[in-house]
Protein backbone atom coordinates (compact mmCIF):
# COMPACT_ATOMS: atom_id res chain seq x y z
CA UNK A 1 0.00 0.00 0.00
CA UNK A 2 0.91 3.82 0.04
CA UNK A 3 2.53 5.16 2.71
CA UNK A 4 1.52 8.17 3.94
CA UNK A 5 4.67 10.19 3.23
CA UNK A 6 4.75 9.14 0.34
CA UNK A 7 1.19 10.31 -0.73
CA UNK A 8 1.79 13.10 0.89
CA UNK A 9 5.61 14.00 -1.11
CA UNK A 10 3.77 12.71 -4.24
CA UNK A 11 1.04 15.71 -4.05
CA UNK A 12 3.21 17.96 -2.51
CA UNK A 13 5.97 17.65 -5.40
CA UNK A 14 3.46 17.08 -8.31
CA UNK A 15 1.81 20.32 -7.26
CA UNK A 16 4.89 22.47 -6.96
CA UNK A 17 6.67 21.48 -10.31
CA UNK A 18 3.47 21.37 -12.32
CA UNK A 19 1.73 24.36 -11.61
CA UNK A 20 4.62 26.40 -12.68
CA UNK A 21 5.09 23.96 -15.74
CA UNK A 22 1.77 25.08 -16.63
CA UNK A 23 1.68 28.72 -16.23
CA UNK A 24 5.37 29.19 -17.83
CA UNK A 25 4.53 27.54 -21.00
CA UNK A 26 6.89 25.50 -23.04
CA UNK A 27 9.95 25.60 -19.95
CA UNK A 28 11.63 21.89 -19.59
CA UNK A 29 9.51 20.22 -16.87
CA UNK A 30 11.36 18.20 -14.21
CA UNK A 31 11.55 21.43 -11.39
CA UNK A 32 9.47 19.45 -9.08
CA UNK A 33 11.01 19.04 -5.36
CA UNK A 34 11.48 15.31 -6.38
CA UNK A 35 14.39 15.80 -9.12
CA UNK A 36 16.25 18.77 -6.90
CA UNK A 37 19.77 17.86 -6.70
CA UNK A 38 19.53 15.63 -10.28
CA UNK A 39 21.54 16.54 -12.83
CA UNK A 40 20.09 15.26 -15.82
CA UNK A 41 22.37 17.74 -18.24
CA UNK A 42 21.77 17.18 -22.32
CA UNK A 43 23.53 13.85 -23.70
CA UNK A 44 23.37 12.38 -27.02
CA UNK A 45 20.31 10.48 -27.54
CA UNK A 46 20.75 7.03 -26.90
CA UNK A 47 19.85 4.22 -30.10
CA UNK A 48 19.25 0.76 -29.11
CA UNK A 49 21.09 -1.81 -30.27
CA UNK A 50 19.34 -3.65 -33.33
CA UNK A 51 19.81 -6.92 -33.23
CA UNK A 52 19.27 -9.18 -36.64
CA UNK A 53 19.45 -12.69 -34.74
CA UNK A 54 20.95 -15.55 -36.13
CA UNK A 55 19.73 -17.90 -38.84
CA UNK A 56 19.31 -21.98 -37.77
CA UNK A 57 17.30 -23.88 -40.14
CA UNK A 58 15.97 -21.48 -41.95
CA UNK A 59 14.15 -19.80 -38.37
CA UNK A 60 15.75 -16.33 -37.54
CA UNK A 61 16.53 -16.47 -33.50
CA UNK A 62 17.03 -13.78 -31.27
CA UNK A 63 17.94 -14.46 -27.44
CA UNK A 64 16.23 -12.17 -25.20
CA UNK A 65 17.25 -11.97 -21.07
CA UNK A 66 14.64 -10.06 -19.28
CA UNK A 67 17.23 -8.67 -16.06
CA UNK A 68 17.68 -6.35 -13.21
CA UNK A 69 19.60 -3.32 -14.08
CA UNK A 70 21.54 0.04 -13.05
CA UNK A 71 20.96 2.82 -14.97
CA UNK A 72 22.59 6.26 -15.08
CA UNK A 73 19.64 8.67 -15.95
CA UNK A 74 21.63 11.24 -14.30
CA UNK A 75 24.99 11.99 -13.78
CA UNK A 76 25.24 11.91 -10.25
CA UNK A 77 22.22 9.02 -9.21
CA UNK A 78 21.83 5.43 -9.71
CA UNK A 79 18.89 4.23 -10.77
CA UNK A 80 17.09 0.29 -10.34
CA UNK A 81 15.44 -0.82 -13.26
CA UNK A 82 14.92 -3.42 -15.49
CA UNK A 83 16.21 -4.47 -19.02
CA UNK A 84 16.09 -6.75 -21.47
CA UNK A 85 19.68 -7.57 -22.73
CA UNK A 86 20.39 -4.67 -20.39
CA UNK A 87 20.05 -2.33 -17.90
CA UNK A 88 17.02 -0.70 -18.97
CA UNK A 89 14.81 -1.26 -22.37
CA UNK A 90 15.52 -3.81 -24.89
CA UNK A 91 17.35 -3.90 -28.10
CA UNK A 92 15.12 -2.89 -31.57
CA UNK A 93 14.50 -6.93 -33.00
CA UNK A 94 14.62 -6.58 -36.83
CA UNK A 95 12.39 -9.52 -38.98
CA UNK A 96 11.25 -9.42 -42.39
CA UNK A 97 7.93 -10.19 -43.08
CA UNK A 98 7.24 -13.79 -44.32
CA UNK A 99 10.10 -14.92 -42.44
CA UNK A 100 9.89 -17.14 -39.51
CA UNK A 101 11.48 -16.16 -36.00
CA UNK A 102 12.29 -17.52 -32.71
CA UNK A 103 11.98 -15.72 -29.56
CA UNK A 104 14.19 -17.07 -26.45
CA UNK A 105 13.03 -15.22 -23.89
CA UNK A 106 14.59 -15.82 -19.96
CA UNK A 107 13.18 -14.18 -17.34
CA UNK A 108 15.50 -13.13 -14.31
CA UNK A 109 14.01 -10.00 -12.63
CA UNK A 110 12.91 -11.69 -9.94
CA UNK A 111 9.20 -11.96 -10.43
CA UNK A 112 6.99 -14.19 -12.63
CA UNK A 113 6.72 -11.96 -16.23
CA UNK A 114 5.30 -12.21 -20.03
CA UNK A 115 7.04 -10.70 -22.78
CA UNK A 116 4.28 -9.52 -25.58
CA UNK A 117 4.63 -8.81 -29.04
CA UNK A 118 2.51 -5.53 -29.50
CA UNK A 119 0.83 -5.68 -32.86
CA UNK A 120 1.87 -8.45 -34.33
CA UNK A 121 -0.34 -10.64 -35.69
CA UNK A 122 0.50 -14.34 -34.70
CA UNK A 123 -1.03 -17.41 -32.75
CA UNK A 124 -2.38 -16.57 -29.22
CA UNK A 125 -0.20 -18.67 -27.65
CA UNK A 126 2.73 -17.20 -29.16
CA UNK A 127 1.20 -13.56 -28.23
CA UNK A 128 3.18 -13.29 -25.22
CA UNK A 129 -0.19 -11.78 -23.19
CA UNK A 130 -1.05 -12.20 -19.45
CA UNK A 131 -1.37 -16.30 -20.29
CA UNK A 132 2.25 -16.76 -21.46
CA UNK A 133 3.63 -16.29 -18.09
CA UNK A 134 7.49 -17.07 -17.44
CA UNK A 135 8.86 -17.19 -14.23
CA UNK A 136 11.49 -16.26 -12.81
CA UNK A 137 14.78 -18.43 -14.08
CA UNK A 138 12.53 -19.65 -16.90
CA UNK A 139 12.82 -19.83 -20.54
CA UNK A 140 9.77 -19.35 -23.07
CA UNK A 141 10.44 -19.75 -27.07
CA UNK A 142 7.17 -18.66 -28.99
CA UNK A 143 8.38 -19.05 -32.99
CA UNK A 144 5.59 -17.95 -35.31
CA UNK A 145 5.92 -16.46 -38.77
CA UNK A 146 5.91 -12.90 -39.81
CA UNK A 147 2.96 -11.34 -41.26
CA UNK A 148 2.69 -8.12 -41.20
CA UNK A 149 3.64 -4.69 -43.39
CA UNK A 150 6.48 -3.32 -42.47
CA UNK A 151 6.25 -1.03 -39.72
CA UNK A 152 7.77 -0.24 -35.95
CA UNK A 153 5.88 -2.83 -33.30
CA UNK A 154 7.33 -3.01 -29.79
CA UNK A 155 7.24 -5.61 -27.29
CA UNK A 156 6.72 -5.15 -23.16
CA UNK A 157 5.86 -7.38 -19.97
CA UNK A 158 2.16 -7.98 -20.08
CA UNK A 159 1.94 -9.36 -16.69
CA UNK A 160 -1.85 -9.43 -15.14
CA UNK A 161 -1.61 -7.11 -12.94
CA UNK A 162 2.12 -6.48 -12.51
CA UNK A 163 2.41 -5.09 -16.07
CA UNK A 164 2.58 -1.40 -15.20
CA UNK A 165 5.56 -1.62 -12.53
CA UNK A 166 6.91 -3.45 -15.17
CA UNK A 167 7.02 -2.02 -17.64
CA UNK A 168 7.96 1.63 -16.05
CA UNK A 169 11.09 0.23 -14.74
CA UNK A 170 12.50 -0.82 -18.01
CA UNK A 171 10.67 -3.90 -19.74
CA UNK A 172 9.82 -2.95 -23.11
CA UNK A 173 11.89 -2.77 -26.60
CA UNK A 174 10.96 -2.13 -30.40
CA UNK A 175 10.29 -4.32 -33.20
CA UNK A 176 11.01 -2.95 -37.09
CA UNK A 177 9.43 -5.10 -39.90
CA UNK A 178 10.21 -4.78 -43.14
CA UNK A 179 8.86 -6.23 -46.07
CA UNK A 180 9.63 -5.74 -50.42
CA UNK A 181 8.16 -2.52 -50.61
CA UNK A 182 9.76 -0.95 -47.93
CA UNK A 183 12.87 -0.93 -48.88
CA UNK A 184 12.76 1.01 -51.98
CA UNK A 185 9.90 3.58 -52.01
CA UNK A 186 12.43 6.46 -50.91
CA UNK A 187 11.74 7.11 -47.21
CA UNK A 188 14.74 7.40 -45.23
CA UNK A 189 15.95 3.93 -43.64
CA UNK A 190 19.33 4.09 -42.37
CA UNK A 191 18.75 3.26 -38.71
CA UNK A 192 20.18 5.65 -36.32
CA UNK A 193 21.68 7.83 -38.78
CA UNK A 194 18.43 9.30 -40.51
CA UNK A 195 15.62 6.96 -39.40
CA UNK A 196 15.62 7.16 -35.82
CA UNK A 197 13.23 5.36 -33.22
CA UNK A 198 12.05 7.73 -30.11
CA UNK A 199 10.33 5.70 -27.14
CA UNK A 200 8.83 8.69 -25.28
CA UNK A 201 8.46 7.48 -21.59
CA UNK A 202 7.45 10.12 -18.91
CA UNK A 203 8.97 8.56 -15.04
CA UNK A 204 8.83 9.75 -11.80
CA UNK A 205 12.05 9.87 -9.71
CA UNK A 206 12.69 10.30 -6.26
CA UNK A 207 15.58 12.54 -4.52
CA UNK A 208 18.09 9.60 -4.71
CA UNK A 209 17.73 9.03 -8.60
CA UNK A 210 15.12 6.10 -7.56
CA UNK A 211 12.04 5.32 -10.11
CA UNK A 212 8.69 6.19 -8.16
CA UNK A 213 5.99 4.19 -9.02
CA UNK A 214 2.19 5.02 -7.71
CA UNK A 215 3.31 7.24 -4.94
CA UNK A 216 0.78 10.02 -5.33
CA UNK A 217 -2.67 9.93 -5.06
CA UNK A 218 -3.80 10.36 -8.59
CA UNK A 219 -1.91 7.98 -10.04
CA UNK A 220 -4.20 4.91 -9.66
CA UNK A 221 -7.40 6.39 -10.97
CA UNK A 222 -5.69 8.67 -13.52
CA UNK A 223 -2.82 6.37 -14.28
CA UNK A 224 0.81 6.91 -13.60
CA UNK A 225 2.64 10.11 -15.01
CA UNK A 226 6.19 11.61 -14.17
CA UNK A 227 7.71 15.00 -14.45
CA UNK A 228 10.74 14.50 -16.21
CA UNK A 229 10.99 12.50 -19.43
CA UNK A 230 13.09 9.89 -21.08
CA UNK A 231 13.66 9.23 -24.62
CA UNK A 232 15.27 6.11 -25.43
CA UNK A 233 16.20 5.89 -21.84
CA UNK A 234 17.76 9.62 -22.01
CA UNK A 235 17.14 12.71 -20.35
CA UNK A 236 17.60 15.99 -22.19
CA UNK A 237 18.33 14.57 -24.98
CA UNK A 238 20.28 15.69 -28.54
CA UNK A 239 20.56 14.53 -31.64
CA UNK A 240 23.37 15.54 -34.65
CA UNK A 241 21.47 15.18 -37.66
CA UNK A 242 23.48 14.51 -40.80
CA UNK A 243 20.75 14.45 -43.08
CA UNK A 244 18.20 16.81 -44.42
CA UNK A 245 15.30 14.41 -44.15
CA UNK A 246 14.68 12.97 -40.72
CA UNK A 247 12.32 9.94 -39.99
CA UNK A 248 11.08 9.65 -36.49
CA UNK A 249 9.50 6.72 -35.33
CA UNK A 250 7.99 7.27 -32.82
CA UNK A 251 6.61 5.11 -29.63
CA UNK A 252 4.36 6.32 -26.94
CA UNK A 253 5.78 4.11 -24.16
CA UNK A 254 4.37 5.93 -21.14
CA UNK A 255 2.35 3.88 -18.52
CA UNK A 256 -0.81 6.46 -19.40
CA UNK A 257 0.71 10.25 -20.54
CA UNK A 258 -0.80 11.20 -23.71
CA UNK A 259 1.42 13.39 -25.97
CA UNK A 260 1.14 16.33 -28.34
CA UNK A 261 3.85 16.30 -30.12
CA UNK A 262 5.12 19.70 -32.30
CA UNK A 263 8.37 21.41 -33.36
CA UNK A 264 9.46 24.46 -31.31
CA UNK A 265 9.48 26.56 -34.12
CA UNK A 266 5.85 25.16 -35.72
CA UNK A 267 7.37 23.58 -38.85
CA UNK A 268 5.08 20.97 -40.29
CA UNK A 269 6.21 17.79 -40.95
CA UNK A 270 5.13 14.81 -42.71
CA UNK A 271 3.23 11.49 -41.39
CA UNK A 272 3.82 8.40 -43.46
CA UNK A 273 2.86 5.75 -40.81
CA UNK A 274 0.80 4.80 -38.20
CA UNK A 275 0.92 1.65 -35.97
CA UNK A 276 0.53 -0.98 -38.44
CA UNK A 277 2.18 0.23 -41.47
CA UNK A 278 2.62 2.79 -43.90
CA UNK A 279 -0.76 5.41 -44.68
CA UNK A 280 -1.89 5.07 -47.94
CA UNK A 281 -0.41 9.06 -48.88
CA UNK A 282 1.71 11.01 -46.85
CA UNK A 283 0.09 13.75 -44.77
CA UNK A 284 1.37 17.43 -43.72
CA UNK A 285 1.00 18.93 -40.45
CA UNK A 286 2.02 20.66 -37.77
CA UNK A 287 1.68 18.74 -34.59
CA UNK A 288 -0.01 15.20 -33.37
CA UNK A 289 -1.63 13.34 -30.58
CA UNK A 290 0.19 10.38 -29.24
CA UNK A 291 -1.39 7.91 -26.61
CA UNK A 292 0.17 5.16 -25.17
CA UNK A 293 1.06 2.20 -27.67
CA UNK A 294 0.79 4.05 -30.79
CA UNK A 295 3.23 4.79 -32.78
CA UNK A 296 3.69 7.25 -35.70
CA UNK A 297 6.25 7.39 -38.46
CA UNK A 298 7.06 11.22 -39.30
CA UNK A 299 9.67 12.55 -41.68
CA UNK A 300 10.62 16.35 -41.00
CA UNK A 301 13.09 18.32 -43.04
CA UNK A 302 15.87 20.38 -41.34
CA UNK A 303 17.42 21.85 -45.12
CA UNK A 304 16.98 25.39 -43.32
CA UNK A 305 19.75 23.98 -40.90
CA UNK A 306 18.40 24.99 -37.75
CA UNK A 307 18.00 24.20 -34.62
CA UNK A 308 14.96 22.79 -33.77
CA UNK A 309 13.35 21.22 -30.78
CA UNK A 310 11.10 18.11 -30.87
CA UNK A 311 8.15 19.20 -27.80
CA UNK A 312 5.29 18.08 -26.16
CA UNK A 313 2.22 19.83 -24.50
CA UNK A 314 -0.97 17.79 -23.05
CA UNK A 315 -3.68 17.66 -25.23
CA UNK A 316 -7.09 18.84 -24.22
CA UNK A 317 -9.53 16.13 -24.96
CA UNK A 318 -12.87 16.53 -23.76
CA UNK A 319 -13.35 16.70 -20.32
CA UNK A 320 -10.31 14.89 -19.40
CA UNK A 321 -8.06 17.69 -20.62
CA UNK A 322 -7.71 19.76 -17.58
CA UNK A 323 -8.62 18.35 -15.06
CA UNK A 324 -9.83 15.00 -15.47
CA UNK A 325 -12.82 14.38 -13.81
CA UNK A 326 -12.59 17.40 -11.88
CA UNK A 327 -14.08 18.72 -14.69
CA UNK A 328 -12.94 21.16 -17.11
CA UNK A 329 -12.33 25.54 -17.33
CA UNK A 330 -10.07 27.15 -14.87
CA UNK A 331 -10.53 24.83 -12.28
CA UNK A 332 -9.76 21.92 -14.52
CA UNK A 333 -6.81 23.77 -15.75
CA UNK A 334 -5.37 24.11 -12.19
CA UNK A 335 -6.44 20.97 -10.58
CA UNK A 336 -4.87 19.09 -13.80
CA UNK A 337 -1.51 21.17 -12.99
CA UNK A 338 -1.83 20.19 -8.92
CA UNK A 339 -2.32 16.50 -10.03
CA UNK A 340 0.68 16.02 -12.60
CA UNK A 341 -1.48 15.36 -15.10
CA UNK A 342 0.03 18.27 -17.35
CA UNK A 343 3.51 18.99 -18.16
CA UNK A 344 5.44 20.39 -21.77
CA UNK A 345 8.58 18.77 -22.00
CA UNK A 346 11.30 18.80 -24.75
CA UNK A 347 11.32 15.77 -26.51
CA UNK A 348 14.40 16.08 -28.49
CA UNK A 349 16.98 18.82 -29.60
CA UNK A 350 17.52 18.75 -33.26
CA UNK A 351 21.38 19.66 -34.13
CA UNK A 352 21.61 19.97 -38.05
CA UNK A 353 25.37 19.23 -39.00
CA UNK A 354 27.38 20.77 -41.59
CA UNK A 355 27.25 18.67 -44.44
CA UNK A 356 24.28 16.95 -44.40
CA UNK A 357 22.86 14.71 -46.99
CA UNK A 358 19.98 16.01 -49.04
CA UNK A 359 16.31 16.25 -48.34
CA UNK A 360 14.72 13.00 -50.19
CA UNK A 361 11.51 13.58 -52.40
CA UNK A 362 8.80 12.06 -50.61
CA UNK A 363 6.87 9.83 -52.64
CA UNK A 364 3.26 10.84 -53.50
CA UNK A 365 1.75 7.31 -52.77
CA UNK A 366 2.95 4.97 -50.18
CA UNK A 367 0.39 2.04 -49.82
CA UNK A 368 -2.28 0.89 -51.83
CA UNK A 369 -5.27 0.69 -48.79
CA UNK A 370 -9.21 0.83 -49.95
CA UNK A 371 -11.49 2.64 -47.63
CA UNK A 372 -12.76 0.23 -44.38
CA UNK A 373 -15.75 -1.24 -45.52
CA UNK A 374 -18.10 -3.29 -43.03
CA UNK A 375 -20.35 -4.32 -45.62
CA UNK A 376 -19.12 -7.60 -44.61
CA UNK A 377 -19.13 -7.64 -41.55
CA UNK A 378 -21.27 -10.61 -39.91
CA UNK A 379 -21.60 -8.89 -36.64
CA UNK A 380 -21.29 -5.89 -34.33
CA UNK A 381 -19.75 -6.12 -30.91
CA UNK A 382 -20.15 -3.45 -28.15
CA UNK A 383 -17.47 -2.60 -25.88
CA UNK A 384 -18.50 0.00 -22.92
CA UNK A 385 -15.77 1.10 -20.75
CA UNK A 386 -16.18 1.52 -17.17
CA UNK A 387 -14.47 3.22 -13.98
CA UNK A 388 -16.26 2.24 -11.47
CA UNK A 389 -16.48 4.23 -8.62
CA UNK A 390 -12.64 4.64 -8.83
CA UNK A 391 -13.08 8.57 -7.62
CA UNK A 392 -14.60 7.65 -4.36
CA UNK A 393 -11.12 5.55 -4.01
CA UNK A 394 -12.87 1.97 -4.34
CA UNK A 395 -14.22 0.15 -7.43
CA UNK A 396 -12.64 -2.06 -10.50
CA UNK A 397 -11.85 -0.62 -13.90
CA UNK A 398 -14.35 -2.83 -16.50
CA UNK A 399 -15.51 -3.18 -20.12
CA UNK A 400 -19.27 -3.39 -20.38
CA UNK A 401 -19.23 -3.70 -16.52
CA UNK A 402 -17.15 -6.55 -15.85
CA UNK A 403 -13.55 -6.38 -14.52
CA UNK A 404 -10.72 -8.68 -16.27
CA UNK A 405 -11.01 -12.11 -14.80
CA UNK A 406 -7.96 -14.63 -16.31
CA UNK A 407 -10.85 -17.68 -16.17
CA UNK A 408 -13.39 -15.95 -18.63
CA UNK A 409 -13.80 -15.55 -22.12
CA UNK A 410 -15.84 -12.88 -23.27
CA UNK A 411 -15.95 -12.81 -26.75
CA UNK A 412 -15.77 -15.56 -29.39
CA UNK A 413 -14.90 -14.76 -32.76
CA UNK A 414 -15.06 -16.85 -36.09
CA UNK A 415 -12.18 -17.15 -38.40
CA UNK A 416 -12.58 -15.97 -41.38
CA UNK A 417 -14.94 -13.29 -40.76
CA UNK A 418 -15.05 -9.64 -40.46
CA UNK A 419 -16.54 -7.66 -37.50
CA UNK A 420 -17.53 -4.42 -36.29
CA UNK A 421 -16.19 -2.92 -32.58
CA UNK A 422 -17.83 -0.46 -31.41
CA UNK A 423 -16.29 1.05 -28.27
CA UNK A 424 -17.97 3.83 -26.51
CA UNK A 425 -16.06 5.57 -23.69
CA UNK A 426 -18.70 7.16 -21.25
CA UNK A 427 -16.39 8.25 -18.43
CA UNK A 428 -13.94 11.26 -18.09
CA UNK A 429 -11.17 10.30 -19.04
CA UNK A 430 -9.44 9.32 -22.54
CA UNK A 431 -8.84 5.59 -23.10
CA UNK A 432 -6.19 4.11 -25.84
CA UNK A 433 -7.96 1.16 -26.74
CA UNK A 434 -6.07 -1.71 -28.03
CA UNK A 435 -6.59 -4.66 -29.63
CA UNK A 436 -4.59 -7.75 -29.98
CA UNK A 437 -3.88 -10.47 -32.73
CA UNK A 438 -4.81 -7.62 -35.93
CA UNK A 439 -4.43 -4.50 -37.20
CA UNK A 440 -7.48 -2.80 -37.53
CA UNK A 441 -9.12 -0.02 -39.44
CA UNK A 442 -10.86 3.13 -38.10
CA UNK A 443 -14.53 3.32 -39.68
CA UNK A 444 -15.59 6.20 -37.74
CA UNK A 445 -15.07 8.57 -34.58
CA UNK A 446 -18.03 9.66 -33.11
CA UNK A 447 -19.61 9.48 -36.86
CA UNK A 448 -17.19 11.05 -38.47
CA UNK A 449 -14.30 9.28 -40.66
CA UNK A 450 -10.62 9.37 -39.35
CA UNK A 451 -8.28 11.98 -39.98
CA UNK A 452 -6.20 11.28 -42.46
CA UNK A 453 -3.25 10.46 -40.37
CA UNK A 454 -5.49 7.46 -38.64
CA UNK A 455 -6.95 6.31 -41.73
CA UNK A 456 -4.02 3.32 -42.22
CA UNK A 457 -3.47 0.34 -40.15
CA UNK A 458 -3.91 0.33 -36.54
CA UNK A 459 -4.01 -1.61 -33.21
CA UNK A 460 -4.38 0.98 -30.48
CA UNK A 461 -7.34 4.01 -31.11
CA UNK A 462 -7.57 7.04 -28.16
CA UNK A 463 -11.15 7.27 -27.44
CA UNK A 464 -12.09 10.65 -25.87
CA UNK A 465 -14.21 11.07 -23.30
CA UNK A 466 -17.97 10.36 -24.32
CA UNK A 467 -16.19 9.46 -27.25
CA UNK A 468 -17.68 6.33 -29.60
CA UNK A 469 -15.10 4.93 -32.03
CA UNK A 470 -16.16 2.30 -35.05
CA UNK A 471 -13.41 -0.52 -36.18
CA UNK A 472 -13.50 -2.85 -38.85
CA UNK A 473 -11.34 -5.90 -37.87
CA UNK A 474 -10.68 -9.05 -40.24
CA UNK A 475 -10.01 -12.51 -38.64
CA UNK A 476 -8.13 -14.21 -41.53
CA UNK A 477 -6.42 -16.60 -39.63
CA UNK A 478 -4.80 -18.55 -36.54
CA UNK A 479 -7.52 -20.09 -34.35
CA UNK A 480 -7.16 -21.91 -30.85
CA UNK A 481 -10.52 -22.48 -28.75
CA UNK A 482 -7.93 -22.66 -25.57
CA UNK A 483 -5.88 -19.26 -26.11
CA UNK A 484 -7.31 -15.77 -25.60
CA UNK A 485 -6.03 -12.44 -27.06
CA UNK A 486 -6.56 -9.77 -25.06
CA UNK A 487 -8.32 -6.13 -25.66
CA UNK A 488 -8.00 -3.11 -23.50
CA UNK A 489 -6.91 0.09 -22.31
CA UNK A 490 -3.28 0.52 -22.88
CA UNK A 491 -3.43 3.03 -19.81
CA UNK A 492 -1.25 0.38 -17.89
CA UNK A 493 -2.89 1.50 -14.62
CA UNK A 494 -6.20 1.24 -15.76
CA UNK A 495 -5.73 -2.86 -17.64
CA UNK A 496 -4.16 -3.83 -14.56
CA UNK A 497 -7.19 -2.45 -12.32
CA UNK A 498 -9.48 -4.72 -14.30
CA UNK A 499 -9.96 -2.81 -17.94
CA UNK A 500 -9.28 -5.37 -19.93
CA UNK A 501 -11.31 -8.69 -21.55
CA UNK A 502 -10.17 -11.56 -23.45
CA UNK A 503 -11.29 -12.82 -27.18
CA UNK A 504 -10.78 -16.57 -28.56
CA UNK A 505 -10.58 -17.17 -32.35
CA UNK A 506 -12.23 -20.29 -33.28
CA UNK A 507 -12.92 -22.50 -36.55
CU1 LIG B 1 0.79 -3.29 -25.78
CU2 LIG B 1 -2.04 -5.92 -24.67
O1 LIG B 1 -0.56 -4.63 -25.17
CU1 LIG C 1 -0.76 -5.83 -27.81
CU1 LIG D 1 -8.08 3.75 -19.60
Amino acid sequence: MISRRALVGGFLAGGVGMASAAVVGNQPAGRSIFSQGLNGEPGPLAIPDMLSGTVEDGVRVFDLNMQKGISHFFDNADTRTLGINGSYLGPALKMRAGETVRINVSNNIGETSTLHWHGLHLPARADGGPHQTIANGNTWSPQFEVRQNAAMFWYHSHMVPRTGPQVYQGLAGLIFVEDEHSGNIGLPGEYGVDDIPLVLQDRRFGRDGSLEYMSAMQDRMMGMKGDRLLVNGTINPYFVARSDSLRLRILNGSNSRIYQLAFSDGRSFVQTGSDGGLLPVPVRMNSIILAPGERIDIVVDLSDGRHVTLQSTTPSLGAAGGGGMMGGGMMGGIMGALMGERADFDVLDIRPDAGRRRAVVLPERLLNLAAPDPANAVRTRRFVLGMGMMMMGGGEMSINGRPMDMSRIDEVVRVGTEEVWVIENPTMLPHPFHIHDVQFRIIDINGRPPAPGEAGLKDTVLIAPGGRVRLLLSFKDYSDPDSPYMYHCHNLEHEDAGMMGQFTVVS
